[in-house]
C-alpha cells in the first residue's frame, strides 16, 4: 500500500513538473493548460511505445484505433479499394439516393509520411462529412520508411483518379471536389493538385475546385526558415526539427535514411544550389512578412554544403511531387485554403506557398492562427477531433468557408 502511495505521488509530481517545465508556450491556445496536458499525454505515449513489447503495442494501437472510430460524429462509412488503394468513404446518405448532388473531399491524413492513419483521422473526416453534407474519401496510402517516395503520392493520385472517374456512383457533383490534408497530408494534397494541373495525363479529369492545406510541409531544402529558426529545437507540441528532418529523410530514402544530421543544419545541399535562381525564387525568405521574423532571425548562410549528399538526393529534393514548393511556375493551380499556425516549424512553408500562389494569380485564402499549434485541426491520436478552442475556431472557420465556396 505504501508503495502504491509513493508511486502515485511520484507520478503526480512528474506530471506537475512536466506541465510547469514543458516548453509549451504560455499563450498557446485559449487554454494553455489543456494544450500542455495534451502535449504531455502525447509525449509520454510516444516514450512508452519504445519500452513496451511489440505485441502489447499492437494491442494498444488496435484499441486506440477503435477509440478513434468511436470518437467522431456518427456518420455511415465503409471501406473500399480505389484502384489498388484502400480508402474509407464517409457518406451521410446511401449512394444513389435521389437527392441533390453533393460536394466531396478527398482527404490525405498527416503523420509525417511515416505514421497516421484513416483511423486516427476518423473523427475529423467524419466531422467534415457530416457538417458539409459531403462525401469524404480518406486515403490509406503507403507509409515510409518501408515505402518511401513516391509510394505515398502515387497511392494518393491513383485513389483520387479512380474516385474522379466514378463520381456518379457516389452522387457527387464533379464541380465541387476538394483535396485536403494536414501536415504531410497537406503536402500530398498540394502535390496531387499539381499533378492534375500540370500533367497532361490527367487533362480529362474533372477540375479540382479547392485545395485545403492545413499547416502543410512543402519543402525539405531549407531547414532554417524563420519558423524553423524560431521553433526548431523547441517542442511545439508535436514537431521539432530532429523529428521533421527524420520524416523527410525517411520519405526520401526509406530505411537508408541517414542524412537528418546534415539536414538539420542545411548541410544536405550544396553552396551552389543554395544560391541557384530556382531556390531563390521558390524559397525566398522575402516572401515571409517581417512580422514573422523574430528578433535574432538571420538569413541562413549559403557558402557551405555537402556536394556529395546533394548530388545523391537532389533529383528528389527538387521534385515538386516530393516538395510542391519547388515548382517554379504555380499558375493555373486550383483555389487554395491554407492554414498556418504560430507554434509550428512548418509555418513558413505554408506562408511561402500562400504568397507564391497569390503572385501566380491563384485565389488564396490564408488563415494564420496566432495562438495556434501544429496539429490543432485534427487530433493526431485518439482524442475526439479538436481538443482546444483555437482548434475549434480553425475548424469552424474552414466549415464556414467550405459551405460557401465548395
Ligand atoms: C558539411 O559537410 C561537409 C562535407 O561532408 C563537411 O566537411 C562540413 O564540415 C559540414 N559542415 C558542417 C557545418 O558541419
Amino acid at each position: 500500500m505504501a508503495r502504491l502511495i509513493v508511486a502515485v505521488i511520484v507520478v503526480v509530481a512528474a506530471v506537475a513538473a512536466y506541465v510547469v517545465l514543458e516548453p509549451v508556450p504560455d499563450d498557446v491556445g485559449e487554454r494553455p493548460w489543456a494544450v500542455k496536458m495534451e502535449s504531455f499525454r502525447r509525449t509520454w505515449k510516444r516514450h512508452l511505445k519504445w519500452w513496451t513489447p511489440t505485441g502489447l503495442n499492437q494491442w494498444l494501437e488496435e484499441k486506440s484505433a477503435a477509440a478513434s472510430r468511436a470518437a467522431g460524429p456518427r456518420v455511415p462509412y465503409g471501406e473500399a479499394v480505389f484502384d489498388r488503394v484502400p480508402v474509407r468513404i464517409f457518406a451521410d446518405e446511401p449512394a444513389g439516393a435521389k437527392k441533390a448532388k453533393r460536394p466531396a473531399i478527398v482527404y490525405y491524413h498527416g503523420g509525417g509520411f511515416i505514421r497516421g492513419s484513416v483511423d486516427n483521422h476518423h473523427p475529423v473526416t467524419a466531422l467534415l462529412a457530416r457538417d458539409l453534407n459531403a462525401v469524404v474519401v480518406s486515403v490509406d496510402y503507403l507509409l515510409s520508411p518501408k515505402y518511401p517516395f513516391p509510394a505515398a503520392i502515387d497511392d494518393c493520385t491513383a485513389a483520387t483518379v479512380w474516385f474522379l472517374n466514378h463520381l456518379r456512383d457516389f452522387n457527387v457533383d464533379p464541380a465541387r471536389i476538394a483535396l485536403m490534408g494536414d501536415s504531410a497530408g497537406g503536402n500530398l494534397a498540394a502535390a496531387v493538385s499539381q499533378r492534375f494541373t500540370f500533367d497532361p495525363k490527367y487533362r480529362d479529369l474533372p477540375k479540382i475546385k479547392l485545395q485545403a492545406l492545413l499547416y502543410p510541409c512543402l519543402q525539405a531544402f531549407d531547414f532554417q526558415t524563420p519558423s524553423y529558426q524560431q521553433y526548431g529545437d523547441f517542442k511545439t507540441l508535436l514537431l521539432d526539427r530532429p523529428l521533421m528532418t527524420f520524416m523527410w529523410d525517411s520519405y526520401l530514402r526509406g530505411n537508408k535514411a541517414s542524412y537528418r544530421e546534415a539536414m538539420r543544419i542545411n548541410n544536405h545541399t550544396s553552396a551552389a544550389a543554395k544560391r541557384s535562381p530556382l531556390v531563390k525564387k521558390c524559397l525566398s525568405h522575402d516572401l515571409i512578412p517581417d512580422e514573422f521574423k523574430q528578433t535574432g532571425y538571420e538569413a541562413p548562410a549559403t557558402n557551405f554544403g555537402d556536394k556529395s549528399i546533394y548530388n545523391e538526393i537532389k533529383e528528389v529534393l527538387l521534385d515538386p511531387d516530393y516538395a510542391p514548393l519547388m515548382r517554379e511556375d504555380l499558375r493555373g493551380l486550383p483555389e487554395a485554403y491554407i492554414i498556418t499556425v504560430k507554434y509550428d516549424i512548418l509555418r513558413d512553408d505554408g506562408i511561402m506557398y500562400a504568397k507564391r500562389l497569390e503572385k501566380a494569380g491563384v485565389p488564396v485564402t490564408w488563415k494564420h492562427y496566432k495562438k495556434g499549434f501544429h496539429g490543432m485541426f485534427t487530433s493526431e491520436e485518439d482524442l475526439p477531433t479538436v481538443t482546444t478552442p483555437p482548434g475549434t475556431q480553425c475548424v469552424s472557420d474552414f466549415l464556414k468557408f467550405a459551405r460557401k465556396n465548395l
